[in-house]
């Protein structure tokens, strides 16, 4: 099967690109430095010319604080961007596969949030991807997928930031208030192909098993890291963040795991096997 991916230099996307490599897929890939998927014409231009039986659009502009300033911009690359990537699906008839956040909703809840819970996002970030996914799903047959606290290869992510500032003195303060779920990148490749093998269309939610507070998450890192270092809780408040962002976040994959039959490793768990992955090989 031909697939096209964007965001292929991203955490998700760079996972995708090895395993399809690995596995000897027909793909292309692209990011920014060779598609802008904020500019319609070259969207369509691209996947008209490769004509592939599946897109996988791991593109996105994740700049949650700078987005409240960049609302144009996010809305273009998470909203704009996916009506056209839908569009042309439907026209080549190919399976559209995007991925949305647990920041559509605004953490009132209490309790994981399940599929049909209403989203009510807090940030311009929230809302752009909003947007997006129901773009998404204006094309049948599209899979969109929330995930939350991605990590895998690259900087930009939570663990090795959180491997950054624990070589600064003094101890470091990590909110205590802030709840999700830790979702490793591979995890999420291994389920999307599960689910496209099932044949799944519509919105569900793909995270690790599990929920933590950003707090927790620091504790387990550091101490699989080996890395001796004090943690203070701290509440999200402190930071003073341009964004508001939701306090309990958590999803739960319950659906999902039932509808395909799969048990999705615990975020502890995730976060290990990552770890180590990165430590045999470090970058
Ligand atoms: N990371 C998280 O914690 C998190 C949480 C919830 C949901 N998600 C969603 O999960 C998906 C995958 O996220 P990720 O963590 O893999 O993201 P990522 O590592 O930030 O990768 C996104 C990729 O998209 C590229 N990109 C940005 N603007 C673009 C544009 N205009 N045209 C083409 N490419 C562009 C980025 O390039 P540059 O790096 O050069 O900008 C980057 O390579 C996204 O839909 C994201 O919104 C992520």
């Amino acid at each position: 099967m031909r697939v096209f991916i964007t965001g292929s230099k991203g955490q998700l996307g760079s996972a995708f690109v090895e395993r399809f490599s690995a596995n000897g897929w027909d793909y292309a890939a692209a990011d920014l430095d060779t598609l802008d998927i904020s500019n319609p014409n070259a969207v369509m231009d691209a996947l008209m010319a490769y004509r592939p039986a599946l897109i996988i659009n791991c593109a996105a502009y994740n700049l949650v604080d700078k987005a409240e300033t960049e609302k144009e911009k996010a809305y273009a690359v998470n909203a704009e961007a996916v009506r056209y990537m839908a569009l042309a699906a439907r026209k080549l008839e190919a399976t559209f596969v995007h991925y949305g956040t647990d920041y559509v909703f605004d953490g009132t809840k209490g309790e994981p949030y399940s599929e049909g819970d209403k989203p009510n996002p807090l940030n311009a970030y929230g809302l752009s991807k909003l947007k997006g996914e129901e773009y998404a799903l204006q094309t049948p047959g599209s899979l969109v997928f929330r995930l939350s606290w991605v990590f895998g290869k690259g900087n930009q992510n939570f663990i090795h930031k959180l491997a950054g500032w624990a070589e600064k003195p003094g101890p470091l303060k990590i909110s205590s208030d802030e709840i999700s779920v830790p979702t490793y990148a591979e995890d999420i490749v291994d389920v999307t192909l599960e689910a496209l093998k099932c044949g799944l269309s519509g919105t569900w939610h793909l995270t690790n098993t599990g929920a933590c507070s950003r707090y927790d998450w620091a504790k387990q890192i550091l101490k699989e890291r080996g890395i001796e270092k004090e943690v203070i809780p701290a509440s999200m408040a402190d930071f003073k963040l341009p964004a508001r962002r939701p306090a309990f976040s958590a999803m739960s994959n319950a659906a999902l795991t039932r509808e395909l039959a799969i048990t999705i490793p615990t975020w502890q768990e995730a976060t290990a096997k990552f770890i180590k992955s990165i430590e045999a090989s470090p970058r």
